[in-house]
């Protein structure tokens, strides 16, 4: 069984999924309302930060995701209790914080790539971190090297070894003076996390501010912190000797929102999205327009639909915040299939992104992946070396298809191109979906999709 295949069949497990396919005929509009809750990139950071305190925490509107459970799991092997008090509510209470054994760490291994921010929180509470091998989505190197550059200007000495990365502080932790290579949102929070108890104050330059970084600076602030989010991604964090627990509600997940206004286009349909908010989705909603879409805000959620006629073609390139998401790209390409011309989407974030187009092609698509990118005179973006770029024709009609899942975001766009597929088609791997979207095979069936599902 490949690893891709374990991991999928993992993450269904965690949520309560117990078959991995799911069979779908094409062609039928989604329509209805949904719901989303909090974030995946901050609800699981969120309860990292518990950690951090000398008091129990609670959290609001926690997703029943596979990634929160790979994250419950190690608070727990770290002697974290954590407790449900209400549907999406956690109780994080950090009062015993004690030493993981191998094994635990280990059974959680290749399961997502929150655990790296558990270092510094660690390096705190226990003066050593054990932190199992990496998994998450195979959409690149994904490397750690800022991450570790960052620990180690706080003063933590890094072992890797076959148990997987050790880290000490033998003289403690002090504030550091760091400026990141990228506005890399995982060095962000790591800086964050540790920087709050660290000795001194740490400047952090050219660092990510994703809605979701500030969301997590907010809940440091709720727990005791001192940080200043200056001009030009420069972040000053004042250590303080002790922080308490939070209550919060958690940033609604933008991902997940995107990707179903993206479904409401390419299928035709129409669907509100219970929970979503303007001010964070301001750049998706820009291009949703311009590609045809429309959508009206309310003040308990947004609806997307396809107000009818042609779609159009964009041009688009991938950014960090305040720019379009990378992981927006994806359910988008699947209706620019449908727009009447030539569409340029330019990833320049991750070197990998685009290889669940395979599956697009083979269903009908026109694309062509350009593996070193393109060049491009009307470019918002500077070009990073690692880019790729989709050239996406339309419109194509899409016919079903056998089909396995790749990652996330590409393996939701798989769903939707079978939903807009002519025929039927089965998708399998989708244990992975449910990674990051909240109890997809019930939205499916309240938008009315019309597919088989038995598990
Ligand atoms: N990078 C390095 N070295 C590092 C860290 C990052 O070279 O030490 C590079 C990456 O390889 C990439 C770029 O910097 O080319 C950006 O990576 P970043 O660190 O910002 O991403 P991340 O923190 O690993 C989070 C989300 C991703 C999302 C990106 C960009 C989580 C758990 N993951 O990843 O979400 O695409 O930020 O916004 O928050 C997803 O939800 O499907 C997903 C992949």
């Amino acid at each position: 069984m490949s690893s891709l295949v374990k991991d999928a069949q993992r993450a269904a497990q965690r949520v309560g999924l117990t078959s991995d396919k799911i069979v779908i005929n094409g062609g039928k509009p989604l329509r209805g309302r949904i719901e989303v809750r909090g974030a995946k990139n901050l609800a699981t950071k969120a309860m990292v930060a518990a950690l951090l305190a000398e008091t129990p925490s609670i959290l609001k509107d926690v997703p029943n995701i596979s990634d929160v459970g790979v994250v419950t799991g190690m608070l727990e092997a770290y002697g974290v209790e954590v407790s449900s008090v209400g549907t999406g509510q956690l109780r994080l209470d950090p009062k015993n914080v004690l030493k993981a054994h191998f094994a635990q760490i280990d059974a959680l291994a290749g399961s997502s790539r929150i655990p790296i921010l558990f270092c510094g929180p660690l390096l705190h509470r226990l003066g050593e971190a054990l932190i199992p091998d990496l998994g998450g989505c195979r959409i690149g190197d994904r490397p750690i090297d800022f991450h570790m550059d960052a620990l180690r200007a706080f003063g933590a000495v890094i072992d890797k070894s076959y148990e997987g990365i050790r880290l000490t502080a033998p003289n403690g932790l002090r504030g550091a003076d760091i400026e990141l290579p990228y506005p890399s949102v995982g060095a962000t929070e790591q800086v964050l996390l540790t920087a709050t108890l660290a000795h001194g104050t740490t400047e952090l330059r050219n660092a990510a501010i994703e809605p979701e970084i500030m969301d997590l600076i907010a809940i440091l602030q709720k727990m005791g912190a001192i940080i200043t989010v200056e001009p030009n991604r420069v972040i000053f964090i004042e250590g303080v000797d002790t922080l308490h627990g939070y209550e919060h509600r958690a940033l609604f997940d933008r991902n997940e929102a995107a990707s179903w206004a993206s479904a409401a286009l390419a299928t035709e349909g129409d669907i509100f999205v219970g929970g979503a908010k303007q001010i964070e989705l301001m750049t998706f909603l820009n291009i949703f327009r311009k590609a045809g879409g429309a959508f009206d805000i309310h003040e308990d959620g947004i609806r997307f639909y396809h107000p009818g006629g042609p779609l159009k073609p964009v041009v688009v390139e991938t950014d960090v915040h305040p720019g379009f998401m990378t992981d927006w790209q994806q359910p988008l390409i699947v209706a620019l299939t449908k727009a009447h011309g030539r569409s340029v989407v330019h990833e320049t974030v991750y070197e990998n992104r685009f290889g669940f187009t395979d599956a697009l092609i083979e269903m009908g698509a026109d694309i062509v992946v350009h593996k070193d990118g393109l060049e491009s005179v009307s470019r918002r973006v500077p070009r990073r070396p690692l880019e790729q770029a989709a050239v996406i024709t339309g419109p194509t009609k899409l016919h079903g298809a056998d089909i396995e899942i790749p990652d996330l975001r590409g393996g939701f766009s798989h769903l939707i191109a079978a939903l807009t597929a002519e025929g039927q088609s089965t998708v399998s791997n989708v244990g992975i979906i449910s990674r990051g979207y909240e109890h997809f095979i019930d939205k499916l069936a309240l938008l009315g999709a019309d597919f088989i599902y038995e598990g």
